[in-house]
């Protein structure tokens, strides 16, 4: 198991309110988590747990335990935590403060006391992997979003940790910018093996890539699962304001007139499940 959530609870210094509430959750290595919910339901709080940055650099009052690679994170500094669980945010401008791509993802690793040729030899391979071999020398502000969010990534990269923690990253981009940092993370999963834990409102990329769906709510999980069977709660996570794949809601409308047994198709299982239907 890599990361282990035990009862936990967490509530920022000032707020009256507990912003996550009694969290169980186990994330095993491979896996590729997404995590939905409402804006304010604790998202971005639970992957601040992730490594260390709550309770160690954002202060409150933390209830419960969590265990990355069974280091207790309230014992455990940032730093060391960093080095397994990488944490990709939102706004890639708030991530990127080098002259250069290349120092960009030397950055983090001169820190970790690694050779010289292991720091170029991880800076190649985490640029190669983020599709910016070439750019070396480019300025991180001239970028593009999905440059930008994928140097962000590359970053995280070099690191080597072992789960990559993503909140939200491609909601600043470009539909092109999405889709390469979308691509990016699949290949990250599926080709390098590492855990990913991912809050996207994408949910048509969820549906299809993710091993697990993990919904908040107000703080607490309100409903876990494959997306196979997340995605058949439709009601529920349309009365959460959760926007559903396009397939979802039609094969929905469809298993209510008891023409479809499911709702939670995929695009291309609907239009398969259609042909057969309509025997074309
Ligand atoms: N630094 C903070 N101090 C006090 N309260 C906070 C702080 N950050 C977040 N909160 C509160 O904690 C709750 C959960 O916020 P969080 O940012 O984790 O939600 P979220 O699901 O990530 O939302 P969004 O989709 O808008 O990013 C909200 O009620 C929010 O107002
Ligand atoms: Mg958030």
């Amino acid at each position: 198991m890599l990361i282990r959530v035990e009862d936990l609870s967490f509530r920022y210094s000032r707020a009256k309110e507990y912003s996550i509430k009694n969290i169980n959750l186990k994330i095993r290595k491979g896996e590729f988590v997404g995590i939905l919910g409402p804006s304010g339901s604790g998202k971005s709080t639970l992957c601040l747990t992730f490594n260390g940055i709550i309770p160690h650099s954002i202060r409150g009052e933390l209830r419960g335990d969590v265990y990355v690679k069974g280091y207790n994170t309230k014992e455990t500094s940032v730093a060391k935590l960093s080095t397994i669980v990488g944490l990709v945010l939102q706004n890639p401008d708030s991530q990127l403060f080098n002259m250069t791509v290349e120092e960009e993802v030397a950055f983090g690793l001169e820190n970790l006391g690694l050779d010289p040729e292991e720091i170029k030899r991880r800076i190649k391979w985490a640029l190669r992997i983020a599709g910016l071999e070439g750019l070396e020398n480019e300025f991180p502000p001239n970028l593009s979003g999905g440059q930008k969010q994928r140097l962000a990534i590359a970053s995280v990269l070099a690191m080597k940790p072992e789960v990559l923690v993503l909140d939200e990253p491609t909601s600043q981009l470009d539909p092109l910018g999405r889709e390469q940092v979308l691509s990016l993370i699949t290949l990250l999963n599926k080709e390098q093996g590492i855990t990913i834990v991912l809050v996207e409102h994408n949910t048509e990329y969820i549906l299809s890539f993710a091993d697990r769906v993990v919904v908040l709510d107000k703080g607490e999980i309100v409903l876990e699962g494959k997306p196979k069977n997340v995605f058949e709660e439709v009601e529920l996570l349309q009365n959460l304001g959760i926007r559903l794949p396009a397939s979802v809601r039609i094969s929905h409308k469809l298993k209510k007139k008891g023409l479809l047994e499911r709702s939670a198709l995929s695009e291309r299982e609907l239009i398969n499940k259609l042909k057969s239907i309509m025997k074309i």
